[in-house]
């Protein structure tokens, strides 16, 4: 079984070296909250420039699918590069483009009649679905979700609810947005239980939002992550989006999935709407698309997307190498690794629930498929939230070799490629395990 290796303090004098320089001229807007330096990496692996050996189970925030420098995608990659590296895709057709807006089209849940416009990351997907419900509908409002994270651009960051520091100063935002609670069932916005709860949080909106505050006529879109991600991972009951599209149709309000972390096979399924059995008016896509090659899509009905030439574009959106890779990401997703994250998150699952026999500080495990969150709390009965034991165990973990990442406010999640193996998993359990018993004994 293969190790992480750590032969030097961290960081080491090379990493040292480097953040230094990054610290005097890249912004310190960027939230590295430990100090590693990737120099090189293959699959799970990744080496620092002072020879130490990481086990990733961040995919670089849920973006390498398949795993550090896939080869396959590698060799798209620089295929791809000595024919044509960039032509504008909002200006002149080339071929990688086309090829991956048909194949989108179809894999999009719905009948295929889909159309494609291509971005460059998370946050302009979301920003052109935020237009485009606009253009479509001719209606200003808009709900969002507390928790939700659906990127930084004016437009995106107006629709995120995740944490104050994202929006400070950068007031006023869009308006027209209401965010409203999700069905965060561990904590119950209604302070109620699943399922005698009648999914009130759903009934809400129309019993209580759209009859008081927010006419429903007038509202574009609901904007929804399938499972919210920066929120904390955050898994809805079965019925959630169903029962809210039932009531977006019913008022003719456009339901706008943002699968970007969830999307690309993570869960389990391509998209993670899937699970709910609900077909999206739009989604938006990014991350782990392109296997860390940068790539936003956003996904609508052929009659939705009937907005005139001009009205949005992006010169560097679908660049070609990025395109290829997306399309060899793909071909790999559907080959095996959608069912590997099915039948490897199902194993982390179990793992993760039996370390949560016996450490009481495991509040909740969540999750489908290879997007699991643990959340951490100081007593189970209480859920007070272990802020403290999550930050310093993703530390300790860090010192171990193993690379994790928190979300929401207490939990730590687990978001590997789609290429892990059960080893692996074992080798992030057991460290994980260690951290958590040394933080919160
Ligand atoms: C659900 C979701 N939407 C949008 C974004 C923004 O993506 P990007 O950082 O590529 O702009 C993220 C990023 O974490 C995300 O998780």
């Amino acid at each position: 079984m293969k190790f992480p290796d750590i032969k030097t303090t961290l960081p080491g004098p090379n990493a040292a070296a480097l953040i230094g320089v990054d610290h005097n001229h890249v912004s310190p807007s960027y939230t590295r909250i430990y100090p590693l330096v990737a120099e090189k990496a293959e699959g799970l692996w990744i080496h620092d420039p002072d020879g130490n050996t990481f086990l990733d189970f961040t995919a670089g925030i849920a973006v390498c699918a398949t795993g550090h420098c896939h080869p396959h995608v590698v060799k798209a990659i620089k295929e791809q590069a000595n024919k044509l590296l960039h032509m504008s895709g909002t200006d002149f057709y080339y071929t990688s483009q086309i090829t991956l807006a048909e194949k989108l089209a179809h894999l999009a849940p719905g009948d295929g009649s889909n159309k494609v416009y291509f971005g460059n990351s998370g946050a302009e997907a979301v920003e052109a679905a935020f237009k485009l419900a606009r253009w479509y509908t001719k209606r200003e409002l808009n709900l969002a979700f507390f928790g939700a994270f659906h990127g930084r651009t004016m437009g995106a960051l107006s629709l995120t609810a995740s944490k104050t520091i994202q929006k400070k100063h950068y007031h006023p935002l869009i308006p027209g947005i209401t965010h409203i609670p999700y069905a965060y069932c561990y904590r119950c916005p209604y302070n109620m239980s699943y399922p005698e709860c009648g999914i009130e949080c759903v009934r809400w909106v129309e019993d209580t939002l759209f009859r008081t505050t927010v006419p429903p006529e007038e509202v574009a879109a609901i904007f929804v992550e399938p499972i919210q991600g920066e929120g904390g991972y955050i898994v809805p009951p079965p019925e959630f989006h169903r029962e809210l599209q039932k009531i977006a149709k019913k008022y003719g309000i456009l339901y706008v999935a943002d699968e970007v972390q969830s999307g690309m096979g993570r869960t389990g399924k391509m998209f993670a709407m899937e699970h709910f059995g609900v077909v999206p008016d739009i989604m938006a896509l990014a991350k782990g698309i392109a296997s860390g090659m940068p790539l936003g899509a956003m996904v609508a009905r052929s009659d939705i997307m009937v907005w005139e030439a001009g009205s949005h574009a992006s010169t560097f959106g679908g660049n070609p190498v990025s395109c290829s890779a997306a399309l060899a990401t793909i071909e790999l997703l559907e080959a095996e690794l959608m069912e590997n994250a099915k039948i490897r998150g199902e194993y982390l699952m179990t793992g993760l629930r039996e370390l949560q026999k016996s450490i009481e500080c495991m509040g909740d495990v969540r999750g489908k498929g290879l997007m699991v969150g643990v959340e951490l709390v100081k007593d189970r009965h209480t859920k007070e939230r272990a802020t403290d034991w999550r930050n310093e165990v993703i530390q300790k973990a860090f010192q171990k070799g193993l690379l994790l990442l928190g979300c929401g406010e207490n939990t730590i999640r687990f978001s590997p490629a789609l290429t892990v193996t059960s080893e692996e998993i074992d080798v992030c359990l057991s460290i994980f395990e260690e951290s958590l018993r040394e933080v919160a004994g």
